[in-house]
Parts: C-alpha cells; structure tokens; sequence
C-alpha cells in the first residue's frame, strides 16, 4: 500500500491524551491492517511558542482534536467538518455545550464525528450505546462518571475522612485539578451525561439540561449512617426517558450496598445501562488517564479511516435532533435520607413524622441517635416528589423541635 493512499490524521494537542495517541499512531502496519490502508500523522498542533498560534485546521483527512475547552477548538472544528475532514474529539466540554452545532455541521458536509474518547475514558461507551445497543430502546443510565469525586466519596467511606481531607488527598495523587470545581461540584459529570443521554435516547441533551449537584456538603457522619441502613453514598449521574421526556440529573446518592454501582471503588468509573428487552448492562474501568483515553481516540480513527477507505459519508447518530424537553427537577421523584438534629424528648419523632405526612410522604424507615439534649433523627422515605421534600423541609424547620437540618440526600436504586 502506497503512502498515495494512506489516510492522513492532523493532531490538535500533544498533551496527556495527545501525546500518547502520538505513541499508539507510530505502529503503523498493525493500524494498517486495522483500518484497510496505511495511516499516517501529518501534522500536529500545539499551543507553545515554536509555531505560529495561528493554527490553521491542520492537514489530513481527519482532525484530531486534543486541546480542550471551548475555544479554539470550537472552531477548528467547524472550519474542519465544514470543509468535509472528519473529526475526532474527546472534547466533552465542547460537546456537551456545542453538539448541536457541531452534529449539524457534520451531517451537512457528510463528515465523521467521532467522540467515544469524551465519556469513560477507555471504557467503549458510546459505539456499545450508538451501534451495539441500537435497538435496544434503552430507558436509563446511571453512572459513575467522574473519576476525582468517586476517589474522595470512595476514601470518606472507608477512612472517615472528611470531605476536604480526602479532596487535599485526590491532589496529592494528581487526580484533582488546582481547581477542582469543574469535578467536585459535577460540572464534569454532567457534560459526559449529556452526552451519554443524547446518544442513548437520540435526542440532543445539552450540559445545561442536566441538573446538578457536588458532594462537598456530604459529610463522613452521612456515610456511617447510610451504612448502618444498608447504603453507600456515590456521585451519580442519572438520565431517564419517560414518554419523550427527559431526565438527566448529576447529584449525590444514596446506593443500596448490593447495586451495581456501590462498590465502583477509587478513581474507577461505571455505567449501568437499562433497557426492557436487554435488561442491566454494566460498563466498567478507567475512565481517564493518557492511555487509557488514547486507545478510545484511536479506535475512533480507525473507525473513520475504514469509512473513509470505504468511501462511507458521516451520519450525524441524531440526526437533526429534535428539541428536547428535560424533566424539571422538582417533578423528579425518588426516595430522600433526611439527617436531622432535634430535641431528646418524647413525643418529637411523632410530631416530625406528623410534619412529614402532611406532605403526603411516608417512611420507610428511621433510625434515632441520642446524644445528649439532642437526638440525630435518620430517615429515609419511600418515592416522593422533589417539590414535596422541599415543603416538608418548610415544616421541620418551622418545628421547634427540630434544631437542624444536617442532609438531606437522594436514594437511588430501590429502598
Ligand atoms: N486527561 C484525561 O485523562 C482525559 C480523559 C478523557 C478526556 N480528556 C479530554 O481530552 C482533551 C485533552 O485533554 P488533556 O488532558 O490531554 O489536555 P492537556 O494535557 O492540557 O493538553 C492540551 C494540549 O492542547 C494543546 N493546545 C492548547 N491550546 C491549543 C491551541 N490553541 N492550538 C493547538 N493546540 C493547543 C496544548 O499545547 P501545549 O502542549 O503547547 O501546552 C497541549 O498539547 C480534553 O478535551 C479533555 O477533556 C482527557
């Protein structure tokens, strides 16, 4: 096979991800075999002084874009699909806020858009979703999407820690960033859901659908106390589609100890995925690193290098996406674990359960801590409406019995 023929692949980043696609596009006869014709690097771009930063969408029939962030790779991608390349991107940021735009553009020019790299890292995600599990009409996802906060939830568990003990941890060991918002407070994980949910339920679901809520008001007390219940605690991220509708949701949760997700330890990710006719997938393992998420890029080039050799044109996997209406949190139901400090004398557990019952929520169960004047009352109540543990915190904290609301978290699973 002459070099004529080979498909050329323009790099954008050589950083963590980049500079190990680099490593993993140097044996050439092995991608090849893989993809029907040689494959070669042409050009690679980088930020850093030695080159204009002018970058121009660079040579080759495929984009590589490993930069991050919104701009400029926004659009260096658009100038590339609209100039028929195909593209490559584990950018989740940019999907998750751009996709509608970029999916159109790629339709229209008939270009590849691949992206299996921006969700789980090298965990095969969304080829099993788009391609495996097509027809498998799937009606929810839930996962553990964020390595950074499943490794700080993971050693609260298990050390006691307190939240920002096991986040000064994370950074030790390089999984924090400085900043460590855009992981801590679910930013990340909701992007990577709304990916996940568009490409599941094919519908365009944007970051800014996906409610969202961090873990750092869990404290290590939720944890024994969700234990002594039979749960755990994990950051979730949950989409559902009910009747076109969408829910899609990033928040702590409630697991029970025998669920799938429970025991997802460290840094390691998982989804489950559920659909009638197929029941409960789990998708399981590292859901980033350089290496890792290098082996999903390159899939992704191999991909689209057979389509190219086969002359295949790009298919958006929505198409021209339709408007999606996202379910508002306070119609979401699910069970709540309520952890309250109220005042060690009879009669005040039946005036909260009073209180809790005027809103038409029931228990199922409670658990009560003396300590002293006052008592941690711990409850978990069956499916409830949103908008209706909202009010029921309105009574207890107009109840002076109660001292404080110390959490109030969701139960996913079953109670
Ligand atoms: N790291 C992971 O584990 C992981 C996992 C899944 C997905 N991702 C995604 O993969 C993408 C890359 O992440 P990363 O961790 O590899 O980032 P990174 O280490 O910060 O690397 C970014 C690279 O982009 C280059 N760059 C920045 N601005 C540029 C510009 N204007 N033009 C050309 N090149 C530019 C940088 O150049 P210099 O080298 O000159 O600075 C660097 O080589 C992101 O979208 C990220 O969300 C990462």
């Amino acid at each position: 096979m002459g070099d004529r023929q080979a498909i050329g692949v323009g790099l954008l980043g050589l950083g963590t991800v980049g500079a190990e696609v680099y490593r993993l596009l140097q044996d050439g006869d092995a991608l090849a075999r893989a993809a029907g014709r040689p494959v070669v690097v042409k050009r690679v771009a980088v930020a850093r002084p030695d080159r204009p930063r002018q970058v121009s969408v660079p040579a080759g029939d495929i984009v590589v874009e490993l930069i991050g962030g919104i701009e400029p790779a926004r659009s260096y991608l658009l100038r590339a699909l609209s100039s028929g390349k195909s593209v490559v991107t584990a950018n989740k940021a940019l999907l998750a806020a751009h996709g509608v735009e970029l999916f159109a553009q790629a339709e229209s020019s008939g270009a590849h858009l691949y992206f299996e790299a921006s969700v789980g890292g090298g965990i095969p995600l969304i080829k099993p979703i788009s391609e495996s599990l097509v027809a498998a009409r799937l009606q929810a996802i839930t996962g553990i999407l964020n390595g950074t906060t499943n490794f700080i939830l993971t050693r609260m568990a298990h050390e006691g820690w307190s939240f920002e003990d096991a986040l000064a941890e994370a950074r030790r060991r390089g999984f924090a960033e400085a900043d460590p918002a855009d992981d801590v407070d679910g930013h990340d994980a909701a992007a990577k859901l709304a990916i996940l949910a568009t490409v599941a339920f094919r519908r365009h679901v944007r970051g800014v659908d996906v409610y969202r809520e961090g873990i750092s008001r869990i404290t290590p007390r939720d944890f024994i106390y969700a234990k002594e219940l039979g749960f755990g605690i994990k950051l979730l991220a949950i989409a559902r589609i009910h009747d076109g509708e969408v829910e899609a949701r990033v928040h702590p949760a409630l697991v029970p100890l025998d669920h799938p997700l429970a025991l997802v330890p460290d840094e390691f990710n998982a989804v489950l995925v559920e659909g009638a006719d197929v029941g409960r997938i789990v998708f399981s393992g590292r859901g980033a690193g350089g290496a890792p998420t290098a082996t999903a890029v390159v899939g992704d080039i191999l991909a689209v290098a057979r389509h190219l050799a086969a002359g295949v044109r790009g298919r958006s996997l929505i198409g021209a996406g339709t408007g999606t209406r996202v379910r508002p949190i306070e119609d979401v139901v699910v069970p709540y674990f309520l952890s309250l400090q109220v005042i060690d004398r009879p009669g005040v557990f039946a005036r909260v359960a009073a209180a809790i019952g005027e809103e038409q929520v029931s228990i199922a169960s409670i658990v009560q801590k003396s300590r002293g004047e006052v008592a941690e009352a711990i409850l978990v109540t069956h499916d409830a409406p949103e908008r209706a543990i909202r009010r029921v915190q309105d009574r207890l904290r107009a109840l002076g019995v109660v001292k404080a609301i110390s959490n109030v978290i969701r139960v996913e699973g079953s109670v």
